[in-house]
Formats: structure tokens, sequence, C-alpha cells
């Protein structure tokens, strides 16, 4: 299908933060825009505000004078629908209300010519229920940029029950020429990011209810372990805890309160005494002026007597670490085992979603100490560990001395299942799951929407393949056995790779 021409006029409505940077990006791909708003000078104010931000670019001799004076031309604030007759799209970028939203599509379709394309940008209505009382909801498709829209590449492309094939090819085609990296997706609650992200947020929020790690550690794990670009407290303090707890508790209660998908009691508290995050100047951190970000917790420098680190069996994901361990000069010697390692007094091994201290009291191995993920262990600057209650000190003491002898910084946190990125990939991959076996969109589309739209370092799904295909059952079975929830309940096309020994992507 090919992209609308650029002789095809564009109308966005709303020229709120959203609506004013799709205008712009409308107008930089060369359309015609018209921008309006139902605010008196709303709409010039939009105008302005996209002005300013180029503005910027071309005193930094990132953009040329004529071209922002040419897109600036191309961009023109109206007052009355009528005005908008001539667009061959419109995307609407008002206020989230399905009857707001309905009753302005309803006047659209007596305005527009019956060829044009109408798109919603809706976060969390249905592109369904929205189309369900045009005339032709055939032509209604969901049009989803992120925030700010010129420099988020993803937009999610939402096909309501009714949405026409052609109609939601045409909208996809058109944002590949628009410089973004578009998917398709079903429209149901939380489109695809909106929902698959869910336990970035939870379980961290989680983990620190469970007094796991405080937050300055999760989040640093997150970033220097994960590989993430931000840590969930950093993020949602910059989402803002309103928007982030209304947007976990409608995609709960859309999901008919499915636990998965259930709101923290921590973030609540938050929203309730107003620290909204960054907006408000105090959320997980304190924004005021001058304040500290409080370090995480690191394990101090320990030295160890052992100078041998013997890897007993295939180490599986590990083999990278024990590569970089190789290079730092540490001696090392292989024999045939359960897949550990040993060095000094501790018996270290990958999470696999038990408890340190259940593990080590199946597996008879009182000084285990286990290993968090990492995206990429020839990288990690740090590394999750947790200790078997049963543990003798000596034990943690070891397991630090080996990772500090690569340059990893250590943060020993409490023993939960999972510890935390393997915890925080295993239930975003269950998630990825489920939303692909529902149809809500393509495996290659749900990774693509979670690296564009979230600077995921790799989408779910092919973190998983990458890890082997049972892994990820296996410590989701596991965590859903330690807590006897519901909400661990691993995903079918998981427990399905399992077996066929595939994974999603072979
Ligand atoms: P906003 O509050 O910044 O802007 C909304 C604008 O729409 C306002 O200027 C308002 O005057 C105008 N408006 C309201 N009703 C109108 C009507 N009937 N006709 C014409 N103009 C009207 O809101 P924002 O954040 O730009 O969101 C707009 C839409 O985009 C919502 O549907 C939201 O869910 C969605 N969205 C928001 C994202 C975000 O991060 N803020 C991300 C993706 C989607």
């Amino acid at each position: 299908m090919q992209p609308l021409t650029t002789d095809i006029s564009v109308a966005v409505i709303g020229a709120g933060a959203m609506g004013s940077g799709i205008a712009q990006v409308a107008a930089q791909a060369g359309h015609r825009v018209f921008l309006l708003d139902q605010r008196e000078g709303a709409a010039e104010a939009g105008r302005q505000s996209i002005a300013s931000q180029l503005q910027r670019r071309v005193d930094k001799g990132k953009m040329e004078q004529a071209s922002l004076d040419a897109l600036l031309a191309r961009i023109e604030p109206v007052n009355e629908l009528n005005e908008l007759a001539g667009a061959g799209l419109v995307i609407e970028a008002i206020v989230e209300d399905l009857e707001i939203k309905r009753s302005l599509l309803a006047n659209l379709e007596e305005v527009c010519d019956d060829s044009a394309i109408l798109a919603t940008n809706t976060s969390s209505i249905s592109v369904t229920a929205l189309g369900a009382r045009m005339k032709h909801p055939g032509r209604l498709v969901g049009m989803h940029f992120f925030n700010p829209a010129p420099l988020m590449a993803l937009v999610e492309v939402i096909k309501g029950l009714a949405t026409s094939d052609e109609i939601a090819q045409s909208v996809y085609a058109t944002a590949a020429q628009w410089g973004k990296k578009p998917v398709t997706a079903t429209s149901t609650p939380g489109f695809i990011v909106n929902r698959v992200a869910r336990p970035f947020y939870a379980e961290s929020l989680r983990l620190l209810q469970e007094q796991a790690a405080d937050s300055a550690t999760l989040d640093a794990i997150l970033r220097e372990a994960g590989g993430f670009r931000m840590g969930a407290f950093e993020l949602t303090d910059l989402i803002g805890h309103d928007v982030n707890y209304a947007v976990t508790s409608s995609v709960f209660n859309s999901y008919y309160q499915d636990t998965r998908f259930l709101p923290s009691l921590v973030q609540k508290e938050l929203v309730e005494a107003g620290r909204l995050g960054r907006k408000s100047g105090q959320g997980f951190y304190s924004y005021a002026e001058g304040a500290q970000k409080p370090e995480p917790v690191t394990a101090a420098a320990v030295s160890s007597e052992a100078s041998t680190l013997v890897v007993e069996g295939n180490p599986g994901p590990l083999a990278a670490l024990i590569a970089r361990l190789k290079e730092s000069g540490l001696n090392i010697i292989e024999r045939d085992g359960p897949g550990r390692l040993r060095f000094g007094e501790a018996v270290l091994a990958l999470t696999d979603g038990r408890m340190a201290t259940e593990r080590a009291t199946a597996e008879a191995c009182n000084n285990l100490v286990l290993l968090d993920l990492a995206f990429d262990y020839a990288k990690a600057s740090r590394l999750a560990i947790a200790a078997a209650d049963q543990a003798p000190l000596q034990a943690v003491a070891d397991a630090c001395a080996l990772l500090q002898r690569a340059g990893i910084a250590v943060s020993q946190v409490a023993d939960r299942p999972g510890l935390v990125i393997m915890r925080t990939l295993a239930t975003l991959a269950n998630e990825a799951a489920d939303a692909a076996l529902h149809g809500v969109a393509s495996v290659s589309d749900i990774d693509l929407a979670m690296k564009a739209g979230l600077n995921y370092p790799e989408g779910p799904l092919r973190w998983s393949d990458n890890l082997g295909f049972s892994l990820v059952h296996r410590v989701l079975t596991n965590i859903q056995q330690s807590y006897g929830e519901d909400r661990y309940r691993p995903a079918l096309l998981l427990r399905k790779n399992r077996f066929a020994e595939k994974g999603f992507y072979s």
C-alpha cells in the first residue's frame, strides 16, 4: 500500500502536547497541515511552540532557516471544523474522553470528504467503541504516537473491529514515510506498549514493597545490568505517578482485574501524597534545588584467597561472564556438574526463579549465591546477587570478590524469587507472549514496539529466545510456585516453545 502523497493535506485536531508534535511531524514530511483547537489561541500557540523548538535546531546549525520557514508556512492554525473539509487525513488528539471524541468524529463525517481517513491518537479508548456510531467506521483507525511525537519513532496503527485493512495499511505506509517505525495492533486495552510494559513498572514496585532493595539500587540494576535506559522509579517519576498509576488501573480494570496487571499500593500512596514525580518536585526521588540523588547500594571491595574459578557443567547464559573473568586473568577449571560456578566458599548459579534459600535446600547446597541475569554479561557494569539464608558470610564475600575482579559492581538484594532482571524480563516476555497468542500484534511488531517506544535494549521475545527456549518458562513456573500466585502463570506460548524446542523466531 502506498503512503499518502504530500499533495494530500493533513488536519490535526487538538493542539496540546501531542497534537502540536504530530502537526510538526506531518509538516516535516511535506504535508500542508491544518491545526485546530477549541481553546482560543491554542492552535497558534501550538505552531509557536513548534517554531521555538525548531529554532533551537537552526541556532545549532542542525537545520536551515529556510527549511524552518517553509515548514512553518505549511502549518495553518484554523478555528472552524469546516476549514478541514479538504484534508485527506484527519488525526484527532483532543481530550481522552469517549463521548467527546465520538461527537467530534460524527461532526468530521459531516464535514470531510468520504474518502478522508479519520485517525485517533487515543492511548486508552477502544477504536472499535469510537467507531461504533460512525456512518463509515471502516475509515477510522488508531494512529498512536508517543510523547514527544517528533522524537519518538514508534507509531502503533490500531485496527478496530470495523477498520478497513486498506485504510490501516495506508496509515502504516504513511507513518513509515514520515520516518516513523509503525507497528500494527488490534484494538485491545493498552494496545501493545501500554500493556506489555506493565510488568516493567509492576515488578520493580513489588520488589521495593518487599524490601528487596531500595529504589536507587533497583534502578541502577535495571540500567547497568538490564541495559534499560532508565530504571522503573526514575521513569515513573518522569512520566508522572498520576498518569502511570491511571494507565495501570485502566489496563487492570479493562482485563477484568487480572492480577497480572495489579496496581501497586506503593504508587497509589505517592499519588495520594501528591508526590507525582518530577512535575511536583518529589516522587521516589527529590527534585528540589540541590537535592542529591541517592547512591545505589554497592558491595565494598573485598579480596578473596581464592584464585581459581571452577566451572561445573554447562554455564548456559553465564558463558559470557566466564569469558570476561578469564580475560581478567582468572584461572579457570572446567569439569562436569549441574551448571554452577565455585569460587572460594561461594557456589554460584544463574537464578531459575526460585529463591536462593529454597534452591539451596532443594539442592543441598548451603553456600549458594544466585546471580541475576544481565542483558549482556560482557558489558554489564553491575550485577545483582542474592544469597541463601544458610550461606556463610564468606560465600557472599567470595561471590563479590569474583565479580569485582571483572570490574562489576555488586548489589546484594534480599532473597526474592527471580531477582531483578530475570524477573523483569520473564514477566515482560510473558505479557508479550500472551499478546502474541491473542493476535494483538505479530511477534516482531511486539518486539519492535518495545524497542522503538520505550528504548528497551531488545524486544522481550527475541531476548527470551536468546536465553534459550525453556529458561523463561522455568523461571516463571518457579516464581509462580514461590508466590503461589496466578499473576506469574506462564503464557501458553512459552510453554509450547519449551516442548517444541523452538523459539518465537525459529
Ligand atoms: P493536551 O491536554 O495537552 O491537549 C489536548 C488539546 O485538545 C487541548 O489543547 C484542548 O484544548 C483540545 N481539545 C479538547 N477538546 C477538544 C475538541 N472537542 N475540539 C478541539 N480541541 C479540543 O492532551 P495530550 O496529552 O496532547 O493528549 C491528547 C490525546 O493524545 C489524548 O487522547 C491522549 O490520550 C493521547 N496521547 C497522549 C500522550 C501523552 O503522553 N500525553 C501519548 C499518546 C497519546
